[in-house]
């Protein structure tokens, strides 16, 4: 039986990146995802002129018939999935003029409700010792968040995937009502995004701690500040070089008890979500 690993938001930057050094160290099928076709088609013919041979699939991750469709190829073509590489994201950039209002439903629909019904959606097929890697950002940690009460939510050992859910519409209501950063949310769409997404992460763990499904590990990752489209080219890092954390989570040896269920830096090494420094 073929194995399998899917990196979402791959035709360019980080994903392609992670495609890449998957096709070079994954025994297995690597399956670039893209939103558009034509795009995707030009990221998987330029590794092909390297020699490397990943497998085109179409997703938009804010489309369940997308979600869907690629669920019914992975069910059919590969019976199960090894690696789920949840990369792709969207991100305002700090001078954008769209209402913030705007900016924060479009970011928190992609960055973490379209993520989440990717994890839904996928997870069923995940093997025993698969690995998930969430890809997250240095704006991703608790800090961001100024308020005690809601960092303790935030830090729950308990919370639920539901009750995240709550949180997030009730951080969707306070920018609409102009008061998210009095109720101490992070300032930043994008960062709010993140926090959710990290937090998503590790309650998934502890989901995955009770499957029957033996070792599946998820981690989220911060890749670096990494030159892209989204940073506007302003990261300093490759994009070689923000691909390395996330594929070290996603190629975790089976049974490796750490990392898992936690937040990795773009040296590898787990950081400590609820530092406040
Ligand atoms: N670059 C950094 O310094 C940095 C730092 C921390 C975290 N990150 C995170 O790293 C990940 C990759 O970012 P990047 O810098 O490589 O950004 P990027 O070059 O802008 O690539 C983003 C990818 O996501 C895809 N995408 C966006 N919305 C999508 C959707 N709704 N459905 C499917 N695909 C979608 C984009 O597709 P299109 O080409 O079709 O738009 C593109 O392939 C993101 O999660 C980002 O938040 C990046």
């Amino acid at each position: 039986m073929g194995r399998l690993a899917v990196v979402t938001g791959a035709n360019k930057g980080i994903g392609f990146a992670i495609v890449e050094a998957l096709c070079k160290k994954f025994d297995g099928t690597v399956m670039l995802c893209s939103r558009d076709l034509e795009r995707g088609q030009k990221a998987v013919d330029a590794l092909k002129q390297k020699g490397l041979n990943p497998v085109l699939h179409q997703l938009e991750i804010s489309d369940q018939n997308s979600i869907n469709k690629l669920a019914e190829t992975i069910k059919n073509e590969y019976q199960g999935l090894d690696i789920l590489v949840n990369n792709a994201a969207i991100a305002y950039r700090r001078d954008a003029t769209d209402p913030l209002v705007k900016q924060a439903e479009d970011t928190i629909n992609v960055n973490f409700f379209a993520n989440l019904d990717v994890c839904k959606t996928l997870f069923p097929l995940l093997r025993p010792h698969a690995r998930v890697v969430n890809v997250s950002s240095a704006a991703g940690m608790l800090k961001q968040v100024t308020s005690p009460e809601i960092r303790q939510k935030l830090t729950n050992p308990d919370l639920t995937e539901d009750e995240l859910v709550s949180l997030v519409n009730e951080y969707l209501v306070d920018v609409k009502a102009g008061v998210h950063l009095d109720k101490g949310w992070p300032a930043r769409p994008y960062a709010a995004s993140k926090v959710f997404l990290s937090v998503l992460t590790f309650i998934h763990q502890r989901e995955f701690n009770k499957d029957s499904r033996e070792d599946i590990v998820i981690n989220a990752v911060h890749p670096g500040a990494v030159d892209t489209d989204l940073t506007n080219h302003k990261g300093p890092m490759t994009i070689e070089r923000g691909a390395q954390a996330p594929v070290y989570c996603a190629l975790l040896p089976p049974n490796s008890l750490k990392p898992k269920g936690d937040m990795v830096w773009d040296d590898s090494k787990i950081v400590d979500w609820q530092s406040l420094e």
